[in-house]
């Protein structure tokens, strides 16, 4: 199947297609006498390297392989790619293709955006979480001094390739924090996607890739409407961060060794939820429903003092912010999220983080 992506700046397509990459050639054949390099990490190289090799041999690839892990996403990372560039002597015309999650499109997208000035570049996401958002809209970009995605662009994608069968190799962790950004999509805009998401989450984490097919089109749908209504993110983009403000804090907790992305949104989200059930925007019933979805994704989190106090000093980096106010994403209703740029009490965003909420 095929999607159109809208944005303010350009218009791309995203192929959702099983077994794509043994059929890669096609998709790309309008750069078979550039130079590509293909960006990808020690993992998915070790799966999958063989057979894009194979079916990319007549084409002039070469192939940039990091270390797995958010760690990667740095100032360091992007100066060795930007020197195989300038070394291979790629120019405006070459290709960067990033194969991988989204720490790998997040990084390859970067330096596509900056090494002269821009160079062509195209999305393979490998993990759920690529494959529902990060490959999409445009949000590239690394990590510095312990702040995530502080350094960065919009830069889109030339066009994004999804094969849903590399989730077969994935492993339940990352699937699992994949589908923590499925359900980020059916809180903050179709509680019908919600309620699918809820009834069926046993057989979705089974890998049913036929679900699945539909579950990344579904979100990408979400995602694409509002990345078109507002691709600069100055106003309602911010809701697709809904759990991030929170989540971010504690995804860079221990050197963000500790909880992979998918997993900090999903207590974020909680937390999040918590907070407006506090306010008193949401009911306890709509508050233990999404608690009960996320929890099948993560289970509950004890956070030490120490560790909270942390949280609140990560977020306060978070680049949504305006001046000392932590912006917040709450949920308002079923399917519908508003963005709070201030009023939320710090003493609740701690409470928020207790193991008994
Ligand atoms: P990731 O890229 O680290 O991938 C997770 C793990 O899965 C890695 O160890 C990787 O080697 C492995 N892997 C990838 N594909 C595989 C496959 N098919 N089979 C087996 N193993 C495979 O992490 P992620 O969860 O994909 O992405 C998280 C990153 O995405 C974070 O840096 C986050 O900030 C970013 N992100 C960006 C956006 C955006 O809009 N740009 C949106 C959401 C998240
Ligand atoms: N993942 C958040 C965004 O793309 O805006």
């Amino acid at each position: 199947m095929k999607l159109n992506i809208r944005t303010k700046s350009e218009n791309y397509v995203v192929y959702i297609k099983r077994d794509l990459l043994n059929d890669l050639s096609n998709y790309i054949k309008e750069y078979k006498k550039e130079k590509i390099l293909i960006i990808t990490d020690e993992n998915v190289a070790n799966i999958y390297i063989n057979e894009i090799k194979k079916t990319l041999k007549d084409f002039k690839i070469d192939f940039h392989i990091i270390s797995p892990g958010e760690k990667s996403k740095s100032l360091n990372t992007s100066k060795d790619i930007y020197d195989k560039l300038l070394y291979g002597k790629y120019n405006r015309r070459s290709l960067i293709i990033s194969l991988g999650g989204g720490v790998i499109g997040d990084l390859a997208g970067f330096v596509a955006s900056t090494y002269m000035r821009g160079i062509d570049f195209i999305q393979i996401p490998t993990t759920l979480l690529s494959q529902v958002d990060s490959s999409v809209g445009g949000k590239v970009g690394i990590n510095y001094n312990n702040i995530k995605n502080i350094i960065g662009s919009f830069y889109q994608p030339k066009k994004v390739l999804i094969d849903p069968e590399t989730l077969k190799t994935l492993d339940l962790k990352n699937l699992k924090s994949g589908l923590s950004e499925v359900i980020k999509y059916g809180i903050i805009r179709d509680y019908d996607f919600f309620k699918m998401l809820k009834m069926e989450i046993d057989i979705i984490k089974s890998l049913n890739i036929d679900k699945m097919e539909n579950i990344i089109k579904k979100s990408l749908e979400i995602k694409e409407e509002i990345v078109y209504l507002d691709t600069y993110e100055n106003d309602i983009r911010k809701i697709l961060n809904f759990g991030h403000t929170i989540g971010h804090g504690i995804e860079s907790l221990n050197d963000f060794q500790r909880f992979t992305h998918g997993e900090a949104i999903a207590l974020g989200m909680i937390s999040e939820a918590y907070i407006s059930r506090e306010l008193g925007y949401i009911s306890s019933d709509y508050y233990c429903e999404i608690k009960y979805l996320l929890n099948k994704i993560i289970s509950d989190v004890k956070f030490t003092r120490e560790e909270k106090q942390e949280i609140i000093k990560n977020l306060e980096n978070d680049k949504k912010n305006t001046n000392k106010d932590i912006v917040f994403i709450l949920p308002i209703n079923r399917g519908e999220v508003r963005i709070f740029y201030k009023g939320i009490d710090r003493s609740l965003i701690i409470k928020s983080l207790g193991a008994d909420r």
